[in-house]
């Protein structure tokens, strides 16, 4: 497993420090386990959160399709899918623009696979400015992109490192989303400098932009726990989600879910 500092130096853009910044000072899921960092329960407990919170994401990445593929991940924040990535096979290559979260995934990947050599590359780099070589099966990036200022130019680096026949998963926040019309913050962890939202039009006018055709767009999550509890790993329904029923919640997360998922291809 490498862990490497690249680019060019350019982060010096207002903007993308800020973005930097943010996710230094709070990794994102860093929160996930309130066990001592540095152990394999906390990492794992990270793992198992995030599946419980946002058990959609198995089914989006489709993990085991990339056994003895090329997986590149734009912004692995703290290595949970990456990992899953590796243990389903993939030969993964993962960027990050926050060192403090890269630093977190280098540690967990140490915890978790102790006596391998997983075919593991991280780079400390902007995306918009870097991306490694090519070329790959699959380009991944979940909850990334709307956090950076110009995605079409991470975009248009993907799309020079994909196979012809590849693949491009990425999950960008709706506009059309419950959460947004309940005006929370996008980010449970408020603060956020940058965290734009796409409407399925939109994502594929930014897909098209950058030489990638949607051939799937979805909408997926909708949180339903209290906050206040949720954040002392309490799992409360609130109202109304509390009495509805599974087949209507799922059907509101496909209607008004804040994660529009989406797979594309090379146009
Ligand atoms: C909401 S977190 C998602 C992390 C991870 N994909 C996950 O699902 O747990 C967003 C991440 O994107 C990273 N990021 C934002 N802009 C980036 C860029 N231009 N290049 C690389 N990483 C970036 C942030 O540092 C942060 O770790």
């Amino acid at each position: 497993m490498g862990l490497r500092t690249v680019g060019d130096g350019a982060l010096a853009k207002p903007l993308i420090e800020e973005v930097e910044s943010y996710w230094d000072r709070r990794p994102c899921n860093i929160r996930h386990s309130p066990l001592p960092r540095g152990t394999l329960a906390w990492s794992q407990q990270i793992t198992a959160r995030k599946n419980f919170v946002e058990p959609h994401i198995v089914a989006f990445a489709d993990f085991a399709r990339w056994k003895d593929k090329r997986v590149l991940e734009i912004g692995c924040g703290i290595g949970t899918d990456t990992m899953r990535f590796l243990r389903a096979g993939a030969a993964v290559d993962a960027v990050e623009l926050s060192s403090e979260s890269m630093n977190a995934a280098h540690e967990r990947v140490g915890l978790e696979f102790p006596n391998e050599r997983p075919s593991l590359r991280l780079f400390h780099a902007n995306a918009e400015e870097w991306l490694p070589e090519g070329p790959y099966d699959l380009v991944y990036s979940f909850g990334v992109l709307h956090h950076t200022p110009h995605p079409e130019r991470a975009l248009r680096l993907a799309h020079e490192r994909l196979k012809t026949e590849g693949e491009l998963r990425i999950m960008l926040y709706a506009t059309w989303a419950l959460k947004n019309f309940l005006r929370q913050q996008p980010e449970a962890q408020g603060g956020c400098p940058l965290a734009k939202r796409y409407t399925a039009r939109e994502a594929r006018k930014l897909l098209a932009g950058c030489g990638f055709r949607a051939i799937s767009i979805h909408k997926a999550h909708i949180f339903p726990y209290r906050v206040k509890d949720y954040v002392e790993y309490r799992y409360v329904k609130q109202w109304p989600f509390r009495i509805m029923p599974q087949p209507m919640f799922a059907w509101l997360e496909s209607a008004l879910g804040n994660h529009l998922l989406i797979v594309g291809r090379k146009a």
